[in-house]
C-alpha cells in the first residue's frame, strides 16, 4: 500500500515572537522540523512533502533533498496548506499521513501504528486524539453516540465545548482519493478567516464516510507554539535520551541536570556528571568519565578518557586521554592515546602525540606535536601574524620550557629543549637547547640603597 506524508510547516509561528521560522527553532539542539522529518522518513514513504512559506530558504537548506516542497504563498489555514501539496499528489493513490511541522515529539513507531489502524478500519480519515488535563488551544473532538462528528477549534468553541478534554493532535491519516478533492469544499467562514483542515471531519461525516479516531499518549502530541512549549519539548527529548542511555549501561549522576542530544552515542560504563552537555554527533567510547560542567559537541572521545569542566568542539581524542579541568579543545584538535591537556589550555587545529602533555595555561594553534613532548606552563604558539596562520612543529621527545613563545612557522627538533621565557622564531635542531633571553644581572645590596634614597 502506498504512503505519502505531508508536513504542514508554512505557518509564521507568531506566538514564538521570533525572526526565525518556528520550525527551525532547536528542540534538544536539533531544528524542530528535522525531528519530524527524521521520524517520518523512518517509515520509508513513497512521497514526503513539506509545505513551506515563500521565504523558506533556510528550511530547504536544512532539509535538503530528503523531502519535496510545496509552497504556500499566503498562510490561509491548514486546509489551504494541505491543498498546496495536492497537485504534487494528483497521480498518487494510497494513504496520506498529514502532520504538523511543530510536533517534534512524535515517534515513528506511533506513526506506524496509526497507519496500521487506519488501514485495518478502512476509514476515509483517522484523527489522532488524546485527552489532556489542560486542552487549551487545541481543537476539541465532538462526539455523538461515541462517534466523532466534528472538530471544533478553541476560538470557535462554546464554553461547554471548551470543557472537552479530548483534543485533535493535528495528525491525520487520509485516503487520498476521498480527501484531496474535498479540500476545495472547505470555506473560511470562521473567526480566524482561515481554511481549517479540521472541517474535513464534518464534511466527511455528512457524506457518510467513515471517520475514525486513534488515541495516543499525550506526551507525543505537544505542538510547539510558544517558547514555553519549546522548552518543554526539549526537556522531553532529553529525558527520552537519558532513559535510553541509562538502560544501555551508562551512569548518569543527575539526570535532571544532564543534556544529551539525540544523535549522540555513548559506550558502556561511562559516567556522566551533572551539567554535562553532549551535543551533535558526539561519540563517547566505553569507560569514559565526563563532566561535571562540560560541553562536548561533534567530537569523539576515546575509551577510558576523562574530561572535566571543559569545552570540546569538533575534536577527536584517543584512548586514556585527560582533558581539563578548564580546557578548551577547538575544531581540528586531534589527541593521540594518553595525551593530557590541562587547566586553561586552548588547542585549535593541532595534533598532540601519544603521551604528550600540554598541562597548564597554554595555547597551541596550527601545531603538530609528536609523542612524548612536554609543553611547559604558559607556552604559546604564535600562529597568527595578523593576516595569515602559520604552523608549529614539535618533534618527538622535545621539552618546551615554560613561557616559550613559539613564533610560527617554526620547528623544534627531536629531543630538543627551549629555555623558559624564550621567544623562539628560528628552527631548533634535534637534541639542541634554544635559549633566548638576556643574561640575568644581580645587583647586591639593592634594597638597602633604595631605602637610603627615600
Ligand atoms: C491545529 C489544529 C488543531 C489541533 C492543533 C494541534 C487546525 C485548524 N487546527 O491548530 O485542531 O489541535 O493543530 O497542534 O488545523 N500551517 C501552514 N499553513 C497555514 C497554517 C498553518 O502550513 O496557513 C502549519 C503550521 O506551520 C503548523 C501547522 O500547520 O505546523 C498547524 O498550524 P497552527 O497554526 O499551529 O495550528 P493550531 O492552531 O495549533
Ligand atoms: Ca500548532
Amino acid at each position: 500500500m502506498n504512503l505519502a506524508v505531508v508536513i504542514l510547516a508554512a505557518g509564521s509561528g507568531t506566538r514564538m515572537k521570533s525572526k526565525i521560522p518556528k520550525v527551525l527553532h532547536p528542540v534538544a539542539g536539533k531544528p524542530m522540523i528535522k525531528h519530524v522529518t527524521e521520524n517520518v522518513l523512518a517509515l520509508e514513504p513513497q512521497r514526503t512533502i513539506v509545505v513551506v512559506s515563500k521565504d523558506a530558504d533556510d528550511v530547504k537548506r536544512i532539509l535538503g533533498d530528503s523531502v519535496e516542497y510545496a509552497e504556500q504563498k499566503e498562510q490561509l489555514g491548514t486546509a489551504h496548506a494541505l491543498g498546496q501539496a495536492a497537485p504534487l499528489l494528483s497521480d498518487f493513490n494510497g494513504d496520506i499521513l498529514v502532520l504538523n511541522g511543530d510536533s517534534p515529539l512524535i515517534q515513528s513507531q506511533s506513526l506506524e501504528e496509526l497507519v496500521g489502524h487506519h488501514r485495518k478500519s478502512d476509514a476515509a480519515a483517522t484523527i489522532v486524539t488524546t485527552v489532556l488535563e489542560d486542552p487549551f488551544g487545541y481543537g476539541r473532538i465532538i462526539r455523538e453516540d461515541g462517534k466523532v462528528v466534528q472538530v471544533i477549534e478553541e476560538k470557535e468553541a462554546s464554553p461547554e465545548q471548551k470543557q472537552i478534554q479530548e483534543i485533535n493532535s493535528g495528525i491525520y491519516c487520509f485516503k487520498s482519493k476521498e480527501v484531496l478533492e474535498k479540500l476545495d469544499l472547505i470555506d473560511a467562514d470562521n473567526k480566524k478567516k482561515e481554511y481549517y483542515l479540521t472541517d474535513i471531519v464534518s464534511l466527511l461525516v455528512e457524506q457518510k464516510s467513515l471517520v475514525e479516531t486513534f488515541e495516543w499518549a499525550p506526551e507525543e502530541m505537544l505542538g510547539v507554539n510558544s517558547r514555553l512549549e519549546l522548552a518543554q519539548a526539549s526537556l522531553i527529548i532529553y529525558q527520552r535520551n537519558l532513559s535510553k542511555w541509562l538502560d544501555s549501561g551508562v551512569s548518569i549522576v543527575d539526570p535532571l541536570n544532564t543534556y544529551i542530544e539525540s544523535d549522540v552515542e555513548i559506550g558502556t560504563d561511562c559516567i556522566i556528571h551533572p551539567q554535562t552537555y553532549l551535543k551533535g554527533t558526539t561519540k563517547v567510547e566505553n569507560g569514559c568519565e565526563i563532566g561535571p560542567c562540560t560541553q562536548i559537541m561533534d567530537s569523539k572521545i576515546g575509551a577510558d578518557s576523562r574530561v572535566s569542566f571543559s569545552v570540546v568542539t569538533e575534536a577527536k581524542t584517543g584512548a586514556n586521554c585527560t582533558i581539563g579541568p578548564y580546557s578548551h579543545l577547538r575544531s581540528g584538535t586531534v589527541l593521540a592515546d594518553g595525551a593530557k591537556i590541562g587547566s586553561f589550555s586552548e588547542i585549535k587545529n593541532s595534533s598532540i602525540g601519544k603521551g604528550s602533555k600540554v598541562p597548564h595555561l597554554s595555547y597551541m594553534g596550527d601545531t603538530d606535536i609528536a609523542e612524548d613532548v612536554n609543553v611547559g606552563a604558559g607556552t604559546i604558539s604564535c600562529n597568527y601574524d595578523g593576516s595569515k596562520k602559520h604552523k608549529t612543529t614539535i618533534k618527538k621527545g622535545a621539552f618546551i620550557g615554560s613561557d616559550t613563545m613559539l613564533v610560527a612557522p617554526v620547528t623544534i627538533g627531536e629531543n630538543a629543549f627551549t629555555g623558559a621565557g624564550s621567544v623562539v622564531g628560528h628552527d631548533v635542531p634535534d637534541d639542541s637547547l634554544a635559549i633566548e633571553r638576556t643574561e640575568q644581572k644581580n645587583i647586591p645590596g639593592y634594597s638597602k640603597k633604595k631605602k637610603r634614597k627615600k
